[in-house]
């Protein structure tokens, strides 16, 4: 693996990792999807996760945000590991990390607001988080996001009539509303035409200002314009790790190659 100029020292330096990877490795039964990934992000960075498709992006985020759980190794959120048996401190670790999905996973037939609200599930009593079906709650809240992400006028239509594209910042006012350290994205552009998709990757970073930013992408480009490190996977092993400045496109060449 190539280590190529690591994180700016203003990151890397001054400041407790936001998460770490150590020594992960993760098997869909038999099958090593990961191996021995080691990864240390630091607050306010912006990471591109790149590699050819099955390389083992999805996988890693997942086990980011405890979705799934590592074969070997740990992950550790805010200094502490996202397996924490205690259930109660899971949830709240659980709750400093927000994710955006490629199929932006919103409640379609729900109105805008419960979606942009689901940010605050995991702080609501549950008798909050049920009335606010019937009632909707955190208006203000929900309504200050939806602006923040363009949408002001959208707080009560239905999830399925907004485009792809707006769908998408819903998806990102919930992330507002939940207010997570760390975000991450599984390919979040890959069903928006450019335009909508500079829109989102100009929402995403600014949102994330300040915020732990690991976001999947299948476009390079936008990689290299939004974010200052590019992480490569290949065949879910971590190919080169370093600022976008010192990836060389021959790196890039080899990270996508077809032959082994
Ligand atoms: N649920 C699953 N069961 C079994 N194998 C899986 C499962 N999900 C992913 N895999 C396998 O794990 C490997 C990594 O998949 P993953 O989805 O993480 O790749 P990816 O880099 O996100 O690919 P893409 O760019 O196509 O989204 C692939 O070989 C894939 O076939
Ligand atoms: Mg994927």
């Amino acid at each position: 693996m190539l280590r190529l100029n690591r994180s700016p020292d203003r990151l890397a330096k001054s400041s407790e990792p936001h998460l770490q990877v150590q020594g992960v490795t993760y098997c869909y039964g038999n099958t090593a999807a990961l191996t021995d990934i080691n990864l240390t992000l630091y607050p306010g960075e912006r990471v591109a996760l790149i590699g050819p498709s099955g390389a083992g992006k999805s996988t890693l985020l997942k086990l980011l945000n405890g979705t799934l759980t590592p074969t070997t190794g740990t992950v550790s959120v805010l200094g502490v590991p996202l397996a924490d048996p205690n259930p109660r401190r899971r949830r709240a670790l659980q709750q400093q990390i927000g994710t955006v999905y490629q199929q932006f996973h919103l409640v379609e037939n729900l109105r805008v607001i419960h979606n942009v609200n689901a940010g605050q599930l995991g702080r609501w009593p549950w008798y909050q988080a049920l009335w606010s079906l019937v009632w909707p709650q955190g208006i203000e809240t929900a309504r200050q996001a939806l602006a923040r992400v363009g949408l002001p006028d959208k707080l009560y239509s239905r999830t399925d009539r907004l485009s792809g594209g707006e769908q998408q910042r819903v998806a990102i006012a919930r992330i507002l509303v939940q207010d997570p350290a760390i975000l991450l994205a599984d390919e979040p552009i890959s069903n928006l035409d450019p335009a909508r998709s500079h829109e989102v990757m100009t929402l995403l970073t600014h949102c994330g200002q300040g915020k732990t930013l690991i976001m999947s992408l299948h476009a390079l480009e936008f990689a290299q314009t939004y974010c200052e490190r590019l992480v490569g996977l290949r065949e879910g092993k971590i190919f080169f790790d370093g600022l976008v400045t010192a990836i060389t496109p021959q790196q890039i060449t080899q990270l996508y190659r077809l032959e082994p």
